[in-house]
């Protein structure tokens, strides 16, 4: 299994891209109840969430607004952040007029006073980026102290696995994903690192890692993907979900 969507890696002639604006809206239906998105990323990151009654939470790269929408249910304040003007177009009718969504870039000064949140959740954001220094500085400075940053990103293992002939695992390096969202092939931009890049980034930055989890998928996978999810508490490995707090 890999990370994103239904995939296997390699360029397929197509350029790598980050930009979700060629393919937002297949995006958007792809994953909106996928096995990975549906039933696993999102769901793993509200458990680690837990009760967010009043907290005020950053949904970075929020997309189309899936769990924003789900964090905003459970009583969280939510703003959403994303650089693709297509998927917050989506989100927008999504969620509202009314919802705080704003087209801001990690890899920029974000547009938040210090201290904004109490919480940021960062789905599937951050292999985007080559360089984490300044976007987790950026994140800890926006976040209360004491805040959290809940994080899921590919499991740089399962690079190996799907990648045996690619770069090293060792080395932090671009890759590109050939993904199928509804139909339409993109070949996603995606950065590797190694387990200890991943979390040395983080304590550089000021967090401290206060979980890591490998969950299984949620209840009700098993019945929606029985040739993926064999048994009721079959698990695989994917993204990595980390919960971290701004010491
Ligand atoms: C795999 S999608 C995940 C969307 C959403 N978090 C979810 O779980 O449904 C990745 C999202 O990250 C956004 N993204 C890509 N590069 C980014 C960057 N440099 N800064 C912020 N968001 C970025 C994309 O536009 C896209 O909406």
């Amino acid at each position: 299994m890999s990370p994103d969507g239904k995939h296997s890696s390699g360029l397929g002639g197509q350029t790598p891209t980050a930009d979700y604006d060629g393919f937002a809206e297949a995006y958007a239906a792809e994953t909106e109840s996928s096995l990975l998105n549906g039933y696993y990323a999102r769901p793993a990151i509200l458990d680690l969430a837990g009760d967010v009654v009043g907290r005020r939470i950053l949904d970075v790269g929020c997309g189309a607004g899936p769990l924003f929408e789900a964090l905003r249910d459970r009583g969280a304040i939510v703003t959403g952040i994303d650089p693709s003007v297509k998927m917050l177009e989506l989100a927008r009718k999504r969620l509202g007029d009314g919802a705080a969504l704003r087209q801001a870039d990690l890899n920029d000064p974000l547009p938040f006073p210090d201290d904004a949140f109490d919480d940021a959740v960062a789905c599937l954001v951050l292999h985007y980026l080559e360089d984490w220094t300044a976007p987790l500085a950026e994140l800890r400075r926006v976040l209360t102290p004491g805040g959290r940053l809940i994080v899921a990103v590919n499991h740089p293992f399962v690079y190996k696995y799907t990648n045996p002939d690619g770069g090293s695992y060792f080395a932090t390096h671009e890759y590109g994903l050939e993904c199928n969202f509804s139909g339409q092939n993109v070949v996603l931009s995606q950065w590797h690192r190694p387990l200890h890049a991943i979390t040395g980034a983080f304590i550089e930055a000021g967090f401290r890692i206060a979980v890591v989890s490998e969950p299984p998928p949620a209840p009700g996978a098993h019945e929606r993907f029985p040739d993926e999810v064999e048994t009721p508490d079959s698990a695989f490995l994917c993204f990595l979900f980390f919960v971290l707090e701004a010491a």
